[in-house]
């Protein structure tokens, strides 16, 4: 065997490599990103033959989905797709605080439900103590569930062959180093290194390969260290999104080799631990919105999907002449591009010289609107506050807005009307094409169609 050193510089946000150190990075513009890693390269002289895989016939392959190993919290199967399929990489990113190490916990206790199922929790940086404490929270009562307290990436390796446990967790990546790297821990260059190395560990296994969740800290610019290298290393990343001062946390899957990233999961943090959201609308409305019959001003109510669910969203407008040369534009939860078009939307086509008002934003608890449909919702909120005329409570208005002022379709009409009359809404508001598609006057609710953005201000009043 012969080793070989080189040095090399690697941006610490994106993991661009260069053989000289840079100020900025050509590939994510960070600047001052760039830290030198030594790198030892053993080479092999030749791989031995033994190990090279052979082909396996398509027909004979088994389907994942029967293998997949739910982890029985609810909104987490739904992000997943059903469940954990063996041999993946799972990778959660979040916030400090935000609940991973909470959630990772709950796994572990619904996995070992089983009696051949083990587990190995790998923390880098709690002590077996904390981690115990935080078990008697959740109540875990199960056995089988081996803790380790360890940084490097050799003993870890060594753990999983003599336990192999059926979920392997690594609390956080960042935490964890090798000893064959010289780059301190935390750099993109560990990080990469490690989740590499224990994705061949895994994948050289061959009947019942463990499943590994492994957790990643985020960044102050909202990206896991080192995120283009990882990300496409493993299987399935999950954002835990959300306030940590608030209960509600979002999880949404941003890549999902086996299942769909449109599903999300919705979690109050309580005294033990995450609890799914069964009815998420309750959360993001004010109470008893639906049902009073007061006014609120700039207030509205829109009925948005995310994945195969509906949830009810109020965004909140205020707008107020502005005493700057530009006026200010606020956004919460809404991209502030999004909300440009719509104001020169209302100042062309609806006559509102909106554009010396300074304009603050909400949507309720900070979720974000994802979807076009939530276009004529906000144009509402904004031309409510702007003619500081109210809009009555019990409507929820929903549609994307054209640049021409056209109310264009939205999917899934149905589901939204549903949730709608469910959650004690009496009318919507809604483009007329799928308004006359979708069921007419089934659900408790009276369907308003319209087609531009002037007429849904004229049946709101607000024009
Ligand atoms: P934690 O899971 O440690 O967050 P992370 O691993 O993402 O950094 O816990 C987050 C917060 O949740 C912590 O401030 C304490 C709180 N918490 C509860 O409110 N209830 C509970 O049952 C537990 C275990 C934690
Ligand atoms: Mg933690």
């Amino acid at each position: 065997m012969k080793q070989t050193k080189r040095s090399l510089f690697v941006c610490q946000n994106c993991g661009q490599e260069n053989a000289k150190w840079l100020g900025r990075c050509p590939s994510c513009n960070s600047w001052n990103s760039f830290v030198e890693e030594i790198r030892t390269k053993t080479k092999e002289s030749k791989r031995s033959s033994s190990i090279a895989t052979q082909p396996v016939l398509l027909s004979k392959v088994p389907l994942i989905d029967k293998l997949r190993q739910p982890t029985r919290i609810k909104e987490l199967d739904q992000v997943l797709g059903g469940g954990i399929v063996p041999g993946s990489i799972i990778l959660i990113g979040g916030e400090p605080g935000i609940g991973k190490s909470t959630l990772t916990m709950q796994i572990a206790n619904n996995i070992t439900e089983e009696k051949d199922k083990s587990v190995l929790y790998v923390s880098g940086e709690e002590s077996i103590e904390q981690i115990k404490l935080r078990s008697e929270r959740l109540a875990v009562k199960n056995e089988n569930i081996y803790l380790l307290a360890e940084n490097e990436l050799e003993n870890i390796l060594a753990q999983i062959d003599a336990i192999k446990p059926s979920l392997v967790i690594i609390d956080s990546i960042q935490a964890i180093y090798s000893d064959n790297l010289s780059s301190s821990p935390g750099s993109v260059g560990q990080v990469r290194e490690c989740t590499a190395e224990i994705l061949r560990r895994i994948k050289r296994e061959q009947d019942v390969r463990p499943s590994v969740i492994i957790i990643g800290h985020i960044t102050k610019f909202g990206a896991i260290a080192g995120p283009k290298t990882l990300e496409h290393i493993v299987d399935v990343v999950l954002y835990f999104e959300g306030d940590k001062f608030q209960q509600y946390r979002v999880l949404r899957a941003t890549k999902n080799r086996f299942g769909s990233t449109q599903e999300i999961g919705i979690f109050e943090m309580s005294d033990s631990g995450l609890v799914g959201v069964d009815s998420p609308s309750l959360l993001f409305i004010s109470h008893a919105r639906a049902k009073t019959t007061t006014k609120t001003v700039g207030s509205v109510v829109i009925p948005t999907i995310e994945g195969t669910r509906p949830i009810l969203l109020e965004v909140q407008a205020l707008a107020a002449p502005s005493y700057f040369n530009y006026p200010q534009r606020v956004t919460t939860g809404l991209d502030i591009r999004r909300l440009a078009m719509l104001l020169c939307v209302l100042e062309r086509h609806c006559g509102m010289n909106i554009g010396n008002h300074d304009i603050f934003l909400n949507t309720s608890g900070g979720l974000k609107i994802t979807e076009p449909g939530g276009d004529l919702g906000v144009a509402c909120a904004i031309a409510s506050t702007y003619r500081n005329k109210p809009i009555a409570s019990g409507i929820a208005i929903v549609g994307e807005v054209s640049l021409s002022g056209e109310i264009r379709p939205v999917v899934q009409m149905k589901n939204r009307i549903n949730e709608c009359a469910k959650m004690g809404f009496n009318q919507i508001i809604g483009p007329d094409y799928t308004m006359k598609k979708e069921i007419k006057g089934k659900a408790n609710i009276k369907t308003i169609g319209i087609t531009t953005v002037s007429e849904a201000l004229e049946v709101l009043g607000i024009r």
